[in-house]
């Protein structure tokens, strides 16, 4: 069930679709018709290869031999390269080294690329690559998170963020609890997999058409591996089917490896991956290993906290190192930690390299903290949703432990909203008495508020490009460094530059995002992606809107203060003229109809050295109330109901916003529920499709779902219309049916337990963590006989 703010549908007398309009998705059509054209679908060159690479087959190892002659020889091969063909850098890690475009001796993951072929098929491509025989000297590997704590295995130093003295507030609380909590990690499961298409151009450079959130790091990349200036490369990107943080490095390293091929065959290369594949060879959302130990009083205040949040980056640092940051700027997540400690570390494991994933660490560091406000409750025996809200970032307890102060108290209304129209109260009583009563299916319910900080926590990606041009017909087509993976980004970014001329939505265009048209871009990431370039498409408009005023003064005879833009018309004094009549006319008085725009986020800056500053340009905030029943025989359950209360700002476009609430709440739910990696113990993948890798259903998603957009509550920060950004907070909002499944299993010791529910709390785990509860409850009555009924 949807509910959308009324005024926000129907808007007499002003143009279609601007900003804070419902529009549709712009590829919406496209999408449903299957019309709407992904890599692998792009019309194939004359001359077109196919790509594929040969694995590691060992976790960590010495390559001694690599005999590659069955591959050469294989039915349509072409060629067949290895990391000594690369003509420039070998290494391709996007901010750090240790990314080898293909391995050289040493290999560090099992489905490591250690060689690439060129064939006249796909099939043929993958088949050959299967030829080679390649002898290892194994190494000992590193596999577990624990194992790399324990030896300091890191593939970034350590960090430490402190306010106040922890220590002491521990030691002085009246009451301390500590505990932990594995997070398992997630596979993207974009229904487009990576994939890439490159084409040679004339002057040895290559044109790539890249399934990227990042096109500008791709073109750089394969620049720099074909040993070419940036500029004898371009990378476009129409749309992606998903990315979700799957692509923002990780479709360089195809790209690469297709360039390469391209390179030493002078032909056309396509490279996709099968899912099988794709599953193995890319990084996932990096699984976590996290401790609290936190301080408290009778009515569940905090005092002071040490958290400490272990991430398994795999062999590379990748993105970890501001993963792991993101991990910790999260661990207070919506709570004044009051004194506190925050120590981060940045695991390697000889696995594949955890990459970016819908919240970028920031989910796995927020986990640790609600699973402590679940325990302070069932310890001092009250309802969790008080613990969590007397601990809420207010007036007076609003600064963090790596020092920004929150300056918008959005949380306690927003909590107090949710619980009266979620009607949590009435239905936590009922949902006690029912578990009274029912002796085999148990009910929970968990309702958890979210802060998530905006900006790139790297202060230098927070800037952003657009071209606006405008035709004589007074069309408009519009370009901006961001990508569109499906969140709806490029029909935001048009209903800002219709608002800005004041036309129909229809008029404007946005075309693939090319690096030929605004160069140097950020990828699309951090949920910034319409913060950035909605401000710099407003730039862009707001520079020829200068030279349209200045015009139209000196042609209609009135003060340039005299000159607006309003529905689908320019008014200039007395005057009225119809939009494309009016760019006509300014065409032949040869007036400037483009520009390009730019925008770079204020206030940001934060010191690693000493952990603390103000990353962030502010906060996105929400809330999820979740109902669940659980089969305690099978440790089967089901999400009965969810009621949401997400803030964006004002919203661009609501029912977008909307459908990035319940897309990404419906995926948090995934990750902390059925979606489970599996590895051997000798560090192979064993869950490498849908069949052995539960993502959610249609069917899973609660029966009973109500989402609501917070109402009048402009971001204060002066972004673009003064929306706030929504693609990643409302993932976290999932966390709500893991705590309510936390809540059902407690209703076996009558709430008097906290039971541990490590994630993906899958039926066997909740098995598991129904055991523990009813045999803590055994022994309570075997301790004091009369005190639980
Ligand atoms: N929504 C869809 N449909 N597909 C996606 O791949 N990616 C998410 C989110 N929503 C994603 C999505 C992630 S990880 C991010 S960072 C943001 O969208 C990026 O887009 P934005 O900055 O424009 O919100
Ligand atoms: Mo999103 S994880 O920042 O691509």
């Amino acid at each position: 069930m949807r509910k959308l703010p009324e005024a926000l549908t129907n808007h007499p007398g002003q143009p279609v679709g601007l900003a804070g309009h419902n529009a549709h998705h712009d590829s919406a059509w496209k999408h449903v018709r299957g019309q709407a054209r992904y890599i692998d679908d792009l019309p194939e060159p004359e001359g077109l290869l196919h790509a594929a690479v040969g694995h590691s087959e060992q976790a960590h190892a010495r390559v001694l031999n690599m005999d590659l002659s069955a591959v050469r020889s294989y039915p349509g091969v072409i060629a067949v390269v290895t990391v000594a063909d690369v003509p420039g850098h070998t290494d391709i890690g996007p901010v750090f080294p240790g990314d080898p475009v293909l391995a050289g001796e040493i290999v560090e993951h099992i489905g490591q690329p250690i060689f690439a072929v060129a064939a006249i098929s796909h099939d043929a491509a993958r088949k050959a690559a299967r030829l080679a025989k390649v002898e290892y000297q194994p190494l000992p590997p590193v596999l577990t998170t624990a194992e790399a704590l324990e030896k300091a295995f890191y593939v970034r130093p350590s960090h430490t963020q402190q306010r106040g003295e922890p220590d002491q507030a521990l030691a002085d609380a009246p009451h301390r609890l500590r505990g932990q909590l594995n997070v398992g990690g997630q596979e993207h499961f974009y229904l487009e997999g990576q994939a890439c298409l490159v084409e040679p151009t004339e002057d040895g450079g290559m044109f790539v058409h890249t399934s990227s959130q990042h096109p500008s790091e791709v073109q750089k990349l394969v620049a720099e591996v074909l040993g070419v200036p940036i500029h004898e490369v371009q990378a476009e990107v129409r749309r992606m089917g998903g990315g979700f943080g799957g692509k923002e490095t990780q479709a360089a390293a195809l790209a690469c490896v297709a360039a390469l091929l391209a390179h030493v065959t002078g032909k056309p290369v396509k490279y996709r991956l099968s899912r099988a594949d794709d599953m193995v060879q890319t990084g996932k959302r990096h699984d976590f290993f996290n401790t609290y130990d936190v301080g408290f009083d009778q009515d569940g205040m905090l005092h002071g906290a040490d958290l400490m949040v272990a991430g398994r980056c795999g062999f590379s640092p990748d993105l970890s190192d501001a993963i792991v940051d993101r991990a910790m700027f999260h661990a207070d997540n919506a709570y004044f930690l009051n004194q506190a400690r925050v120590t981060g570390h940045r695991c390697k494991t000889h696995t594949v390299s955890n990459t970016a994933f819908r919240g970028f660490g920031g989910p796995q560091g927020m986990m640790i903290i609600e699973q402590a406000m679940d325990d302070i409750a069932r310890y001092l025996q009250l309802d969790p949703l008080t613990v969590r809200k007397r601990n809420l970032y207010r007036e007076g307890r609003d600064t963090t432990h790596y020092g920004q102060t929150i300056e918008q108290h959005l949380l306690p209304r927003l909590v107090d909203e949710l619980e009266a129209s979620s009607d949590y109260q009435a239905r936590r009583q009922q949902i006690t008495a029912f578990n009274r009563k029912s002796p085999i299916l148990k009910r929970g319910l968990a309702l958890t508020p979210i802060k998530f900080g905006i900006s790139f926590t790297a202060k230098h990606l927070n800037q952003a490009g657009a071209l606006v041009l405008i035709y004589t017909d007074g069309s408009i087509h519009l370009n901006h460094g961001g990508t569109e993976m499906g969140q709806g980004l490029y029909v935001k970014i048009a209903q800002v530059v219709a608002s800005a001329f004041q036309v129909d939505l229809a008029r404007v265009k946005v075309s693939a995002t090319r690096t030929d048209k605004v160069p140097n871009t950020s990828p699309t990431a951090a949920s910034s992606g319409s913060d950035l370039n909605g401000m710099a498409a407003l730039d862009a408009c707001e520079k020829i809107k200068a030279g349209l005023v200045a015009f139209a003064a000196e042609h209609f005879a009135c003060e340039p203060g005299e000159v607006r833009f309003e529905n689908n018309q320019v008014v200039a004094g007395d005057q009225r003229v119809d939009w494309a009549k009016f760019v006509q006319t300014a065409y032949m008085q040869r007036v400037s109809l483009s520009s390009t725009g730019f925008y770079a986020t204020p206030k940001i800056y934060y010191d690693h050295e000493k952990g603390q500053g103000h990353p962030f340009l502010y906060y996105a905030n929400g809330a999820a109330c979740s109902e669940v029943v659980v089969d305690t025989l099978t440790g089967e359950y089901r999400v009965l109901r969810t009621d949401i209360l997400h803030d964006a700002g004002q919203s661009l476009n609501p029912e977008i916003d909307i459908g990035q609430i319940e897309g990404g709440f419906i995926q948090g739910m995934g990750w902390l529920t059925t979606e489970e990696l599996v590895y051997s113990d000798t560090g192979q993948l064993l869950t490498t499709g849908p069949a052995t890798y539960k993502i959610p259903a249609v069917s899973d998603t609660p029966p009973d779902m109500r989402v609501t957009l917070l109402a009048s509550s402009p971001n204060p920060e002066s972004t673009v219309f003064r929306s706030k950004a929504v693609g990643e907070p409302p993932l976290m909002l999932g966390i709500s049916v893991w705590s309510a499944l936390r809540d059902a299993v407690a209703s076996l010791a009558d709430y008097r337990y906290s039971p541990p529910l490590d994630t993906p709390a899958t039926p066997e785990r909740m098995l598991t963590a129904m055991n523990v509860t009813r045999a803590w409850a055994a022994q309570q009555r075997e301790e004091q006989p009369c005190s639980i009924a």
